[in-house]
């Protein structure tokens, strides 16, 4: 299996670039070949703009979706974005690394969604979710919070930290990808006093060792479930009876 880890987190050393390494170290170790694409230490520019386009559909006014598809077609895509689509469509499976930031990835990856995830060649009306570009593709999300687990659970006072990762598990399966339950690992703090700083440290080192395990059951790991297309009726609207597996998308008396 071909694995591509992508890493948001501005420091080399922070815990998140130390997952992204054990998840790489894991996977090899079970003969998985891996790559990672660390987003800061490639500078990678996150804001969808126009001078990223060198040829143009139209000149006259910058339209992004109109503009992916042109140069997708024309294969005259940025070479960042170019690289990592080459990436993408490489891996069987994507790993997103990334701190909770603002109940949400930082900013670079949403841009790397943004940029990557080009229209015309990942998705269009026409193909999505399940004929999505990815799909028979896997994907998982490992998140940290700073939050301790209590608060990040369904009735904490940080919210459902799962409910929060949605869309992004949406757009994920929007491209195809089969979405799998993301690691989450919360209490991600620096202690506040020495005592604490130590507990803290093996804390963090024991969840490290857990981390890398659970690359070991990927295969029983469970799926994130969504609606099939015969649930959506012409409107695009939860047809009656229709299951609901979240409460972004649910019936309304
Ligand atoms: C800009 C910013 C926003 C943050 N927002 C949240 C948040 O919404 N929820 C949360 O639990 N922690 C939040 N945190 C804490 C980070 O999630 C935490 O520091 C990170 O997961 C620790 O991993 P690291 O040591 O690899 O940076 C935030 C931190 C920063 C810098």
């Amino acid at each position: 299996m071909n694995t591509l880890i992508v890493l948001a987190h501005p420091e080399a050393h922070s815990y998140n670039a130390h997952l992204a390494h054990t998840s790489q170290r894991a996977l090899e170790a079970q003969g998985h070949q891996v790559r990672l694409s660390d987003l800061y230490a490639q500078s990678f520019a996150p804001d969808e703009h126009a001078r990223h386009f060198q040829r143009r559909a139209d000149w006259s006014r910058f339209d992004a979706q109109t503009e992916q598809r042109f140069s997708s077609r024309e294969d005259a895509l940025a070479p960042d974005v170019q690289e990592q689509i080459d990436q993408l469509l490489w891996a069987d499976l994507l790993v997103l690394q990334f701190p909770l930031w603002w109940f949400g990835m930082p900013a670079i990856l949403k841009g790397w969604m943004d940029r990557v995830f080009v229209y015309g060649k990942f998705y269009s009306s026409q193909r999505r979710f399940h004929d999505g570009a990815c799909a028979g593709k896997r994907a998982l999300l490992s998140v940290t919070a700073g939050s301790s687990q209590a608060a990040c659970s369904p009735d904490g006072r940080e919210g459902d930290t799962q409910l929060i990762l949605w869309p992004i598990h949406y757009s994920l399966h929007y491209v195809g990808y089969t979405v799998l339950e993301p690691m989450i690992i919360t209490d991600v703090r620096r202690g506040r006093v020495a005592d604490d700083e130590e507990r803290q440290r093996l804390l963090l080192t024991a969840r490290l060792v857990e981390h890398a395990s659970s690359f070991q059951s990927l295969q029983s790991r469970r799926i994130v479930s969504f609606n099939a297309r015969e649930d959506w009726d012409e409107q695009g609207k939860l047809r009656p009876g229709a299951p609901v597996h979240s409460p972004f998308i649910r019936h309304v008396r």
